[in-house]
């Protein structure tokens, strides 16, 4: 089962690329593809387009297109899809750092909900949208 997450532009730049990976790799949870990208706002406005309209959506289109992000596909080796999608969001965390536990991402690294370092998708129908913005199948790597 895969499903995609963003490390984003704050804690790219502030250097947490490989501590927030290997949250997912002492997991067992396997890398099906990884790339640094600038997002600009056309796949930014695909990605967040659920939350067109709200009251934080044109700051969170200026943040993900602030600086590099690092998106990769996690591969979940679990026959159960939605308990893989439950598995990658207990190990963030919380939207809101300030609500997220100690122990996982957003919660050790997190400050603000508008720059929580790390997104992933919230359901395998999601995981279907979000994917193609950033990978082609080619790119992704079974094994
Ligand atoms: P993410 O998982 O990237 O999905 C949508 C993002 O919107 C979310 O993380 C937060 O960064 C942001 N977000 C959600 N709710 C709020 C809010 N109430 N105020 C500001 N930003 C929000």
């Amino acid at each position: 089962m895969r499903t995609l997450i963003i490390i984003k532009p704050w804690a790219v730049s502030r250097g947490l690329v490989g501590e927030i990976l290997s949250r997912f790799e002492r997991r067992g949870i396997r890398l099906a593809g990884l790339k640094v990208v600038k997002v600009d706002r056309e796949r930014a406005e695909k990605l967040y387009a659920v939350h067109k309209g709200k009251e934080f959506y044109e700051s969170l289109i200026k943040h993900i297109t602030s600086s590099p992000v690092v998106v990769g596909v996690l591969d979940i080796g679990i026959d159960d899809p939605e308990g893989a999608i439950r598995l990658v969001r207990k190990i963030i965390g919380a939207t809101d750092p300030a609500k997220a536990e100690m122990g996982t991402i957003r919660g050790d690294f997190g400050l603000r909900i508008d720059r929580n370092v790390i997104h992933a998708s919230d359901s395998t129908k999601s995981a279907k949208y979000e994917i193609p913005i950033f990978f082609d199948e080619d790119e992704l790597v079974e094994y």
